[in-house]
């Protein structure tokens, strides 16, 4: 693997767009790709994630045109076809996942590779729902390669996923696009709503309601719809590695234009501020159901929670904060108090091993750092040390380490940096083009 050096910075200054988000773009493509009708969306994810989710369109018989961030989709109405051959997902676990449950109802069997990466990540998660659905699926002791043979109509099911997870939620709003009845989701902890939101946009009803403390997402089915146009927010989730680098970079001053600001998505910026972090919100607006805005953010002389606990990410907080985490702990080692992250056993599932990868760097560049279960605790404020760093191949890992390897103390080595081609590619030009 590649290992890429990187010299410590002061500051950070100016303006960008980081690439459209990756969460909404594969729900963008899967939901046009269904519609009736052409979709054109633009401001497109440039991640490899997302161009592996209009791979495995155009494999099922989509057409799918890419001209850089501009695609048009022509939707086949809901029936697709079937692949000659493996559908091959990448690194991306969200286009597994969200594609098993829009193969759950076709009328034929297809299957679903991954990498090395996804093909140790959990899928009972989603094998389980759709098979109370109707649809057969087989794999690898609950990993991929999966393989789903479509059942039509699907029935529909009342469902309370085991773990917190906005894929699982929405592989089942997709089944249930093609199943008879009213399919429901309860949820204790509130996920990313993307699919409910972008379901939505394109004319379906999905009906949301809380009773007694759980959230009830349904929709009826099977359901028709039409092409719709979209345009695509930038992702909160790459905007973080700024947010975290400016902060952290006293003198900085960056405005990241157009990011998404979806509730379920933005608890990172008032997380920050509430550890002493400049952010402010502009020009907040909403374009096809999602919250957008600009971001400046100033960087601080020091960090220092404003309020007892508020350097602690438990509960629902660590769920919403799930992708954000590795970059809020290198944060953490500059807080007066340092930070501690409990409830995110999830981390471990992720494309690695996200506490121990965490950890692992942490250690590296000198900072103190507990590892458990489910999270963590990091020391702080303290100066790290440069190192050498891994990537581990997972691209979030590779870009949290790069921020800390900007306010460490000397030159840092980072191996397998490409790999935050996965959700970033132009992380490294853009982060070399507003660094002073
Ligand atoms: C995603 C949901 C989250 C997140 C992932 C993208 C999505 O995963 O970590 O990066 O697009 O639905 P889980 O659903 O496994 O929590």
């Amino acid at each position: 693997m590649k290992t890429m050096k990187i010299i410590p910075r002061k500051s950070l200054q100016g303006r960008l767009r980081v690439p459209g988000d990756k969460s909404i773009s594969h729900r963008a493509a899967m939901i046009a790709a269904l519609a009736r009708g052409r979709s054109l969306l633009s401001n497109f994810s440039t991640s490899a994630d997302c161009a592996s989710t209009l791979d495995c369109l155009r494999a099922l018989g989509v057409s799918v045109e890419r001209d850089g961030t501009t695609v048009v989709i022509e939707g086949r109405g809901g029936d697709l076809s079937a692949p000659s051959s493996a559908l091959d997902c990448g690194n991306s676990g969200t286009t597994m996942r969200l594609l098993a449950g829009i193969l759950a109802g076709q009328t034929f069997s297809a299957t679903l590779t991954g990498d090395e990466s996804l093909s140790r990540r959990p899928m009972r998660r989603i094998i389980e729902p759709l098979e109370l659905m109707g649809a057969k699926l087989s794999s690898q002791e609950g990993h991929a390669p999966l393989t789903v043979n479509g059942q039509r109509p699907l029935r529909a099911i009342d469902y309370e996923p085991p773990v917190a997870s906005a894929q699982v939620k929405s592989c089942v709003l997709l089944a249930g696009l093609q199943a008879a009845g009213c399919t429901r989701i309860r949820e204790r902890v509130h996920t990313r709503d993307h699919t409910e939101r972008m379901l939505r946009w394109f004319g379906v009803p999905v009906e949301e309601r809380e009773e007694g403390g759980v959230r009830l997402i349904a929709l009826h089915g099977p359901k028709r719809f039409s092409a719709r146009d979209i345009s695509i927010p930038g992702d909160i989730s790459s905007a973080t590695f700024f947010l975290a680098a400016a902060t952290l970079l006293p003198g900085s001053e960056l405005v990241i234009e157009e990011v998404g600001l979806n509730r379920t998505r933005a608890s990172v910026i008032g997380f920050l501020q509430k550890l002493g972090a400049d952010i402010q919100i502009e020009r907040a607006r909403v374009e096809c159901n999602e919250e957008i805005g600009d971001l400046r953010v100033r960087g601080v002389e020091r960090l220092k929670p404003t309020a007892n606990g508020a350097n602690i990410i438990s509960g629902a907080l660590a769920a919403e904060l799930i992708d954000e985490l590795p970059a809020l702990a290198v944060v953490g080692t500059r807080v007066a108090g340092g930070l501690e992250i409990r409830d995110a056993a999830e981390l471990r599932v992720k494309e690695s091993d996200r506490i121990r990868t965490t950890v692992e760097n942490l250690r590296a560049m000198g900072a103190e750092v507990e590892e458990r279960p489910d999270g963590l605790r990091v020391a702080g404020p303290a100066r790290l040390r440069a190192a050498h760093l891994e990537s581990y191949g997972d691209h979030r890992i590779a870009m949290a380490f790069a921020v800390a390897a900007l306010t460490a103390d000397d030159a840092s080595e980072l191996s397998g940096a490409a790999s935050v081609a996965v959700s970033f590619p132009e992380f490294f030009d853009l982060l070399e083009a507003v660094s002073e």
